[in-house]
């Protein structure tokens, strides 16, 4: 399929965008609202925000774009995702109900292993095919970041498959686009009996081999009993450490092997899942910095109840994102703002909290914070009016995506609220 976006011709979003409603920690951490604002964009990127009363007389000659009000958060981020596979995976969603665990589907020969057989089976092209709709529904959410995955090729071939989709999404949608190489996700069916053969591959050959053709941004590995063990997980960190590469890692999600500490010695941009992350674990990730990235999609498909250690990290003062996790296993979610919901009512996150979740906080756990993540001057023009009156509307509705108007990379990639042929 030839999809014929062309962001290179979307109308530039260049000029005054005025009569703006910012929302709570749009401008930085633990800033409040603030209304009759404005933000100036020159080439793409945010030159000038504040109050409109104060906009430099510089700027007044500029093109306007008329806000009408509009409650404006920065471009939000989704920072884990497993977006780019072949097939779904619904009849797992049937088993689970009829009462089987994620543990007993995978050591079935479902799970992980049943997505990498149907994305070995599909062409590069198929695989962006099916991509699309995907990424289409984050977008017309105000996604204007994302993070994905490899790890349902596990192989050369395969994984590099997947990557290289991924940048294609990035460049066919004007998109950022952070690739993610995880490679030891799970042992595919020809390394039975011999994960430490599996991870030598990953680490000399698979890693090196993808991370010299440009497509890995950040190396991830799936810590856990039913997937590598600390010791793997190390080998596989060395590796990238070696290449210069960042990590991040799937850990304790279902039980507390330790990985997030491991993983904090590396200097992790982030840990993500965490439900059963200990106290050692949270002083490791505050003093590397790292991220933890809540993800309340998986924590519902899985009908767990161990609930990931909220209070604690925030005690402590460890930044927490929300992400939609989204993968054809255990979150099959494609709605942001359903996983603001479920990141308040699940895990009792405020919604400033949430929404730090999905911007700043993501954008920190992709190592992207200097250009994204919130409306600030030097950051990438990335930015969402949306047409609400109370920011916790963005996390209150279920299902209802509120028509919002989007400016991506510095253009106009979606408008909802029907702005642009209003504008002044
Ligand atoms: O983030 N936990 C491992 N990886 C995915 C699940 C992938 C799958 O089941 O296909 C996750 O939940
Ligand atoms: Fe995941």
């Amino acid at each position: 399929m030839s999809v014929s976006l062309i962001p290179d011709s979307w109308p530039s979003a260049d000029g005054i965008w005025h009569d703006l409603h910012l929302a709570p920690e749009a401008l930085g951490a633990g800033l409040p609202a603030m209304s009759d604002a404005a933000i100036v964009v020159e080439q793409g990127a945010i030159a000038w925000v504040g109050a409109y009363a104060e906009l430099p007389d510089d700027y007044r000659q500029l093109p306007k774009h008329a806000g009408q009000g509009a409650m404006v958060t920065p471009g939000l981020i989704d920072c884990h995702t497993h977006l780019v596979y072949g097939g779904q995976r619904a009849n797992e969603f049937a088993m689970r109900l009829a009462g089987a665990s994620y543990e007993e589907v995978a050591r079935a020969g479902g799970g992980i292993v049943s997505s990498v057989k149907s994305t070995r089976l599909a062409n590069e092209d198929a695989l962006f095919d099916a991509a699309v709709p995907r990424l289409q529904a984050l977008l017309a959410e105000g996604v204007c970041a994302i993070e994905i995955k490899s790890g349902y090729g596990l192989s050369l071939e395969h994984e590099r498959k997947q990557l290289r989709v991924a940048r294609r999404l990035g460049q066919a949608f004007g998109v950022t686009v952070c690739t993610t190489f995880l490679g030891a996700h799970a042992l595919p069916p020809e390394y039975a009996g011999r994960s430490d053969d599996y991870i030598r591959l990953v680490c000399e050959e698979m890693l090196p081999a993808l991370a010299a053709e440009g497509l890995v941004d950040a190396v991830d590995v799936f810590c856990e009993t039913i997937g590598f063990t600390l010791a793997q997980t190390e080998q596989v960190f060395q590796a990238a450490q070696a290449l210069g590469l960042p990590v991040k890692l799937h850990a304790e999600q279902l039980s507390d092997m330790g990985g997030s500490a491991l993983a904090a010695r590396y200097g992790a941009l982030s840990c993500d899942h965490i439900e059963h992350l200990s106290a050692e674990g949270i002083a490791a990730m505050l003093k590397a910095g790292t991220v933890a990235v809540l993800l309340p999609g998986a924590y519902f498909t899985l009908r767990d109840t161990h609930m990931p250690p909220i209070a604690a990290l925030r005690a402590a003062g460890v930044p927490m994102a929300v992400s939609t996790d989204h993968n054809p296993g255990t979150s099959p979610a494609l709605s942001l703002l359903l996983m603001l919901n479920m990141a308040c009512t699940l895990f009792r996150l405020t919604v400033p909290e949430a929404l730090a979740g999905v911007t700043r906080h993501a954008a920190k756990a992709l190592g992207l914070q200097a250009t994204h993540g919130q409306i600030a001057a030097g950051c990438t023009a990335n930015f969402v009016l949306w047409p609400l009156g109370d920011v916790a509307e963005l996390a209150y509705w279920l299902g209802q995506r509120p028509a919002c108007s989007v400016v991506r990379q510095g253009r106009w990639a979606v408008d909802g609220m029907g702005l642009h042929r209003s504008a002044a």
